[in-house]
């Protein structure tokens, strides 16, 4: 009897179809099956928020969901939210507000800020703790993480402004 299950997921926008271990996490799944390495593990235990990606449009910790869970979704990583060779906005706030150090917990952050200011555009400054609180970093000391979100607010609001001028 085969102890492997076919699943089919949409990743980034392409569909894949592959044979997993019921007991296979998406973290390894999307990091060592698909070679997505911007999936990032920290305590692979749902603690550190690293290796937040999004599920069906929702911040999930890849590494509390099996990859099986994953059959028939959609899911988006840090290598799907840019088009191109540009960087999203998020990741350019980033790199501009020095948000990152060793970069280790940088797409958790960008992808759980990714979930806040597309569903809401202008936070508040509590909403904004509340979701960077939610990753770990051991690095920054987070007020350069907080100003990144800050500069993305504007950089998104100032895309948006251009598209309908
Ligand atoms: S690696 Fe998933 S929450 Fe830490
Ligand atoms: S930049 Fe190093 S852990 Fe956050």
């Amino acid at each position: 009897m085969s102890t492997t299950k076919l699943i089919r997921v949409t990743v980034n926008g392409k569909v894949h179809e592959a044979n997993v271990e019921p007991r296979m996490l998406l973290t390894d799944f999307l990091r060592h099956e698909l070679h997505l390495g911007g999936v990032h593990v920290g305590c692979e235990h749902g603690v550190c928020g690293i290796c937040t990606i999004l599920l069906d449009g929702r911040a999930v910790r890849s590494c509390l969901t099996l990859a099986v869970q994953a059959d028939g979704h959609e899911i988006v990583t840090i290598e799907g939210i840019s088009e191109d060779s540009e960087l999203h906005p998020i990741q350019q706030a980033f790199v501009e507000e020095y948000g990152l150090q060793c970069g280790f917990c940088t797409p958790g952050f960008v992808m759980a800020i990714f979930e806040l200011l597309r569903d809401n555009p202008k936070p508040t400054e509590a909403q904004i703790m509340d979701v960077i609180g939610g990753v770990l970093c051991r690095c920054t000391g987070y007020e350069s993480i907080r100003r990144a979100v800050t500069s993305a607010i504007k950089k998104l609001q100032a895309g948006k402004s251009a598209v309908s001028a």
